[in-house]
């Protein structure tokens, strides 16, 4: 069943604070998890049930779902076979986070971590019995191109702007036709994935404008600036919910909707929940963690700056980023928009 709705969803639990709005897309997750449990037939065997992570990322945010997973398995008795979870991100993740906090936990079942592309084959054919991927495949295999004017795709025009739905295109089909090589059938593969809404806004448009803002501030405008371009691409509903690809890859849709996500820093600021130095350097971690590595990038591109200078402009970039998000709060009551889908391998 495909809807497409408009409910904002809170968050739980205790985690550092650039984990925050990816807990929040995971939580509101949580009812289009159990309801692909409910469907799932789990065989009986000795091997071990496997679920794999595709963008575990450092770690906290994986494992929450992970658990909830296998709470919901074990609650409705599906199996007793043992679970072996794998973790998937790229090799430059921090796995040195990753397995402080893989090994600070208490499980209750094994794991181990890849760290190569979500988007070639990671696991051996018919071996995966749940794919969950979550804030991730919005971050393409490559950029196809730099964007003039701005810094991510959202705002690309002309020739631009399609050579990224044409990547992103290409990476969903390669990430779903590996998807479907390795899940057993019957078995089902949970996406959540940041999109636009119908009025064709993301409402995290303010993050870009001031990061290409700051860009422009920081970085040499003819050999550096072109190159901040983020090699992201956010979906709309119908590129995220392409029955054309399910199709082809022998997925049956079973579930998917769109809804917005609040991040509720700023209810909490305006609550007198948080103080404006607090919400500032929230607001400016988690966007930091999530897009210095590019920031990096272009100012490594001439080669003309040395590690120190890297680390000092990063620094600055980021004051400026969060000087700009206190000066100005009310631009920044952002939610993030995600298309749900929930897909079962025939
Ligand atoms: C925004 S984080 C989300 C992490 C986690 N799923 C969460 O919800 O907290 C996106 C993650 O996807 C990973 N990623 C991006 N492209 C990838 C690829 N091609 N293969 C594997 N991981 C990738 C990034 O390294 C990053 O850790």
């Amino acid at each position: 069943m495909a809807t497409k709705t408009g409910a904002t969803i809170g968050m739980a639990g205790s985690y550092n604070s650039h984990s925050l709005p990816q807990r929040a897309l995971i939580e509101s997750s949580k009812p289009f998890i159990e309801k692909a449990i409910e469907i799932l037939n789990i065989s009986s065997g000795e091997s071990p049930v496997i679920i794999a992570d595709f963008g575990s990322s450092h770690g906290s945010n994986s494992m929450h779902v992970i658990k909830s997973i296998i709470d919901y398995i074990q609650a409705l008795n599906k199996t007793d076979r043992q679970f072996l979870i794998v973790h998937i991100d790229l090799p430059t993740n921090d796995w040195k986070s990753f397995f402080d906090i893989l090994n600070h936990q208490d499980k209750k079942f094994f794991s181990m971590a890849i760290g190569q592309s979500f988007y070639k084959q990671c696991l051996p054919p018919k071996s995966l019995t749940i794919g969950y991927s979550s804030a991730s495949i919005h971050w393409l295999s490559q950029k196809p191109c730099n964007i003039t004017d701005h810094c991510i795709s959202i705002f690309a025009q002309g020739d631009e702007l399609q050579a990224f739905k044409e990547q992103a295109r290409d990476d969903y089909r390669n990430f779903l036709e590996n998807r479907s090589l390795e899940l057993i059938q019957g078995g089902i593969l949970i996406l959540v994935m940041n999109c636009f809404n119908d009025e064709g806004l993301t409402m995290t448009e303010s993050v870009y404008h001031l990061l290409y803002k700051c860009a422009k501030s920081i970085l040499s405008p003819n050999e550096e600036l072109p190159n901040y371009t983020l090699p992201v691409y956010i979906r709309s509903y119908d590129e995220c919910v392409d029955t054309e690809l399910f199709d082809q890859y022998s997925f049956e849709v079973i579930h998917s909707n769109m809804s917005a996500v609040d991040f509720k820093f700023y209810g909490q600021l305006k609550n007198n929940e948080m103080e404006l130095e607090e919400f500032s350097r929230k607001q400016t971690e988690f966007i930091r963690c999530a897009t210095d590595s590019v920031l990096r990038e272009a100012l490594e591109s001439t080669g003309k700056r040395s590690k120190v200078d890297i680390d000092q402009l990063s620094n600055q970039f980021w004051s400026l980023y969060k000087e700009h998000v206190y000066q100005n709060p009310d631009d920044f009551d952002i939610k993030c928009y995600q298309t749900y889908v929930v897909l079962k391998k025939l």
